[in-house]
């Protein structure tokens, strides 16, 4: 039949038939846009907390919620605060007794709760006062809303991840792609060092960092930057100041705390990658997740996002000598770390 239809006719149903899949595919990318998520931000308002939840009120799709907790009686303040920033994104604020209000029907919860490290002190010095707030926080996570995805920025992110993975095991609710250590202020410090000393502009600079997320387990793999080479010695130096870059803030900032602004701009750019999985996007982004038959029970990959968390974890490919040598060199280190967190909760 369609042989008989004059050329103009053709046409016509050509321009159609495109018109009406590309209104379909728009209508299908408006909607993916649009789903409204419910996110939490426990330890709301604290120094990462305040900006994390500043860059989620303004970044979040229209019509979501955020859900602010803490213990610190300042949180209504700042949930109040925020909400006067005209964006379409509703905030809530929620005290000490309220974790379970504050979780309940969340799609993702970000946790950057507990103490912060001081100069002189490492990541693990933390762990004796962190390991029990993080635990209580699973616990309500378990409580209220077992299938959220969840993001752990609390130090040490090396520990902390098993014990809420330990929880939830305990609990019945484990799904490991669920659970992610937030490694990527490790990838953004990465881009910025990287654009400064090649002077190339800092959003074209991607650099994979794999491992754990404390001193020489933080792993930035070089050899696999695109369009820049390093020498041996740029590698030699650029490493450890990619490993040390918290400790840079913490120094600087003199008895102050630590990466507040950076640390809540990577877990923002981190929650937007969990944001377009859950909305049906095809997303890759670095995270400190639980591996089996990998390097370690946890490690830092590049994975594949989707509707329910990780889809797909990924290789990260060949490593230069140098890489292969740091890597096995530390991961005595992580094995340590990892195993503190899975000993707490037995
Ligand atoms: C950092 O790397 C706070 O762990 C964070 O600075």
């Amino acid at each position: 039949m369609v042989e008989n239809i004059p050329e103009i006719s053709r046409i016509n149903l050509f321009l159609v038939a495109n018109f009406i899949i590309l209104r379909a595919t728009n209508i299908s990318y408006l909607k993916l846009r649009r789903i409204p998520m419910k996110v939490a931000v426990l330890g709301a308002a604290g120094g990462i907390g305040q900006a994390l939840s500043l860059l989620l009120k303004t970044g979040l799709p229209a019509g979501s919620e955020l859900s602010l907790y803490d213990v610190a009686p300042v949180v209504p303040g700042v949930a109040v605060d925020l909400s006067h920033i005209p964006t379409d994104v509703k905030v809530a604020g929620f005290g000490a007794d309220d974790l379970n209000k504050a979780l309940e029907g969340c799609d993702i919860v970000l946790i950057p709760a507990g103490m912060p490290r001081k100069p002189g002190m490492d990541r693990a010095d933390l762990f004796n006062v962190n390991a029990g707030i993080i635990k209580t926080l699973a616990e309500g996570i378990v409580a209220s809303c077992p299938k959220a995805l969840v993001g752990v920025i609390t130090n040490p992110v090396n520990g902390t991840v098993p014990i809420v993975a330990e929880v939830f095991k305990k609990a019945g609710t484990y799904d490991a792609k669920r659970v992610f250590g937030i490694t990527t202020l490790d990838v953004i410090r990465s881009e910025v060092f990287v654009a400064e000393l090649k002077g190339v502009d800092v959003a074209t600079v991607k650099v994979p960092v794999i491992g754990g997320h404390s001193g020489t387990t933080i792993l930035p793999l070089l050899s696999q930057v695109e369009g820049v080479s390093f020498t041996e010695e740029e590698v030699a130096t650029l490493t450890p100041r990619i490993q040390n870059a918290g400790t840079e803030v913490v120094n600087a900032k003199a008895g102050g705390g630590s990466a507040t602004l950076s640390m809540g701009a990577a877990a923002a750019r981190f929650c937007m990658s969990l944001v377009k999985g859950l909305q049906g996007e095809d997303v890759v982004d670095y995270a400190y997740v639980a591996v089996e038959n990998g390097d370690a029970e946890y490690f830092a990959h590049p994975v594949r996002l989707g509707t329910n968390g990780v889809e797909e974890i990924l290789s990260y490919g060949e490593l230069s000598a140098f890489e292969e040598k740091a890597k096995n060199d530390m991961l005595e280190t992580l094995k340590k770390d990892i195993k503190e967190g899975v000993d707490f909760m037995a």
